[in-house]
């Protein structure tokens, strides 16, 4: 029976890359600590480094003890003698250890030859832990006599920062053990994910992989560029490095290596050409000067330019599939649960979100048609959707458009008006205008039923963000005009002034509000969308105001909310001459934010609902206040407004929220007090 609280000695042997790193990990949370290589120099050097790093850690202040108490628990081994033997020093410090971290070359010869010895020498009640990332956990085990307390502890570099920790159970590692790991990975002040069954890659390498391979095969297949694919992964799903950026970052070669010791193994993955390629060339990445993007000289790190105007040229959904596919895969064969798969794609890989969260919000119904399209375009077999992704849609379960995915969200509620359907999927909510067969022309009974619909959101206070679309061919071709026949010009003023209301309630609105546009958007349906924050739109919109051609002129705010928002001689431009713009030229006029395929509309728009709806409320409410209101005033009634606001939102509880969360580096959940 080992208990955590009595580890005392650690034990890590090798000490490059992996091993100083996690010594020094050791070290810091307390442990008394044996580094051990096969010489002094590689020792040496890797104090200095450790030396190096509490330094820095010290400077942030993110050190309790002193660098050199922390220093002072850390002993160096030499285990080989000029033989080639292992030490009879080495065997002394094995007989003194509780835990040991095995963190030499990826050789399973000299790993199995270790761990022979360490189990001959460590005490019965020491666990043998091994850092492999691609070497079966159950072959290291068969070495030894006690398979039970054989595990993998995984680290990420550098073990210092990255909080992550995969531990994995071997074929016979026992549940003891694996508990006594994760406790001891705690200890060490890291988030430990388990791996249950010993998989090749584990779960951050096989969705890594899988993630990298596709966005290659798309660039090999010429179906993107590579900038387009890294621009793509950056600005619209969010990840810190593009594919190739990434690659190049940390090396071609050391990804080769993995995903070639993976396939060795049996992960089923067919190697990218142009990986391969940039490997035979001998261009790694960074570290040669060159592999997909250019350095300045080998080893020395720029950014590579990638342009954020090619973001969402190839749809995320194709690039995000595999790797949900893979995470479908580990969680259908019980290799960890979806909780600690998404942890580990978080703080492994440094997700903004699980790669199920991903899925859900995208919706697992898109990402099987990905899945399929893939299979079809690259021909590979590996992209066979994987039966837990089918069942899921044959059940309805495509995440959170229908309430519940591989997370469940609460129950979709969907209100069907005379002429809106209003959607609540929480913490956003749809406003659909419903009158398809006449391109949801705008008539009185729909801004009522529409006005209607945004107080009773307005009051919900689980709806965070709302969204405008229209159902069928167009947002809205504008007013209803044949509402006009045989009314006095004082009726139609009223209906002007009906009209201009419910836009200045969503321009006031406490909530962030925002227009996805297809097909036209005509008129009062351009009006009605001026009015809102953020206008998305499908490519191939038409938009514009063409009151002109029947005798009048926008009557609701359009004359005014045009010219605020594109330069006013294009606006008279658009108001005189009635003409239409596609959506493409609306967004280099500032009308519109995005332009997006038509298929990605929705999943575009519920994205940036979603990322949103996890703001502050209040902070939002304050922000859309101080521009709508300032923007309507001078200067310093806008920045006297701002200062008030600015300091109104210290009295707040999601502030005190807001910066616990950003010092304790997780994410902050605001609850708009
Ligand atoms: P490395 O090559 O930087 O360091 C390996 C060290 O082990 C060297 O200093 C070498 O002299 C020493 N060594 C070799 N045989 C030894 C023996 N019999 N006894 C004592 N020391 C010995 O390698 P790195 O990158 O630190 O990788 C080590 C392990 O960690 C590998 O199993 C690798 O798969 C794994 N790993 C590597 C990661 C990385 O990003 N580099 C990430 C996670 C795991």
């Amino acid at each position: 029976m080992v208990d955590v609280e009595k580890i005392k000695t650690i034990t890590v042997v090798g000490a490059g890359t992996m091993g100083h790193g996690i010594a020094e990990v050791a070290a810091i949370a307390g442990y008394n600590v044996y580094l051990v290589d096969i010489n002094k120099e590689i020792l040496d050097n890797a104090i200095e480094k450790i030396k190096w790093s509490l330094q820095k850690l010290s400077e942030k202040g993110m050190l309790r003890d002193s660098v050199d108490t922390v220093l002072s628990r850390i002993k160096t081994v030499v285990n080989l003698d000029e033989q080639g033997n292992y030490t009879q020093e080495f065997a002394e410090v094995l007989k003194k250890t509780d835990f040991m971290i095995e963190a030499i070359i990826e050789r399973l010869d000299l790993k199995q030859k270790l761990f022979a010895f360490a189990d001959e020498h460590a005490p019965e009640h020491a666990i043998l832990a091994t850092n492999t990332s691609s070497l079966p956990i159950t072959e290291i085990a068969s070495a030894t006599k006690r398979p039970e307390k054989v595990v993998g502890m995984h680290f990420f570099n550098p073990p210092p920062l990255m909080p992550l920790v995969e531990v994995i159970k071997g074929e016979k590692t026992s549940d003891e053990t694996v508990q006594v790991t994760v406790a001891l990975a705690k200890k060490f002040g890291k988030q430990p994910v388990v791996v249950k069954k010993d998989v090749p890659g584990f779960i951050v390498n096989r969705i890594l992989g899988r993630f990298l391979n596709t966005g290659c095969h798309i660039v090999a297949k010429g179906l993107a560029t590579i900038e387009e694919v890294d621009a793509t992964v950056k600005y619209v799903l969010g990840l810190p490095m593009g594919i190739f950026e990434l690659s190049d970052y940390s090396g071609i070669d050391v990804f080769y290596y993995v995903f070639q010791a993976m396939r060795e193994r049996g992960f089923k993955i067919t190697p990218c050409p142009l990986y391969e390629e940039k490997f035979k060339k001998g261009e790694y990445g960074m570290k040669t000067g060159k592999g997909f993007y250019t350095y300045p000289a080998p080893g020395k790190y720029v950014r590579p330019n990638i342009p954020k105007d090619l973001a969402g040229k190839i749809d995320p959904v194709l690039l995000l599939a595999p790797a949900v596919n893979e995470a479908a895969w580990l969680l259908r064969n019980d290799v960890a649960t979806k909780e600690d798969i998404d942890k580990a794609v978080k703080l492994g890989l440094g997700w903004p979100k699980g790669v199920f969260e991903f899925a859900d919000e995208y919706g697992i119904d898109k990402i099987v048609e990905a899945l399929r399209k893939l299979k079809e375009e690259l021909g590979l077999e590996e992209m066979e959707p994987d039966p837990l992704l089918v069942e899921m849609v044959e059940k309805g379960l495509l995440g959170r458009k229908t309430g519940k995915g591989f997370y469940e969200y609460g129950e979709v509620e969907e209100i069907k008006k005379k002429t809106i359907i209003i959607r609540k999927e929480k913490p956003i909510a749809w406003i659909i205008l419903n009158r398809p067969k006449r391109l949801n022309a705008l008539s009185p009974e729909l801004l009522k039923e529409l006005g209607e619909a945004l107080d009773e959101l307005e009051e919900d206070n689980d709806v965070r963000v709302v969204i405008l679309k229209g159902e069928g061919r167009a947002f809205s071709a504008g007013a209803d005009v044949t509402a006009f026949a045989g009314v006095t010009p004082i009726d139609v003023a009223k209906f002007s002034r009906k009209f201009q209301e419910l836009t200045l309630k969503i321009q006031f609105y406490t909530k962030p509000v925002i227009a996805a546009l297809h097909g036209y958007v005509l008129g009062g349906g351009l009006e009605l969308a001026m009015s809102t924050d953020i206008r998305i739109a499908a490519e191939g919109t038409m938009l514009g105001q063409p009151e002109i051609n029947l005798g009048f002129i926008p009557g609701a705010g359009g004359t005014q909310r045009l010219p605020r928002l594109i330069p006013k001689g294009h606006a008279k431009l658009l108001i005189y001459t009635g003409d239409m713009i596609p959506a493409e030229e609306a967004a280099k006029l500032g009308l519109v934010e995005k332009v997006v395929p038509l298929e990605r509309l929705e999943q575009e728009a519920r994205a940036l609902a979603l990322k949103l709806a996890e703001k502050p409320p209040l902070a939002l409410m304050a922000a859309k206040y101080a521009v709508e209101y300032g923007l309507e005033s001078n200067i310093w009634a806008g920045l006297a407004l701002e200062a008030h606001l600015f300091g109104l939102l210290f009295s707040t509880e999601d502030v005190i929220e807001g910066v616990t969360a950003f010092l304790e580096k997780r994410k902050p959940k605001f609850k708009g007090r």
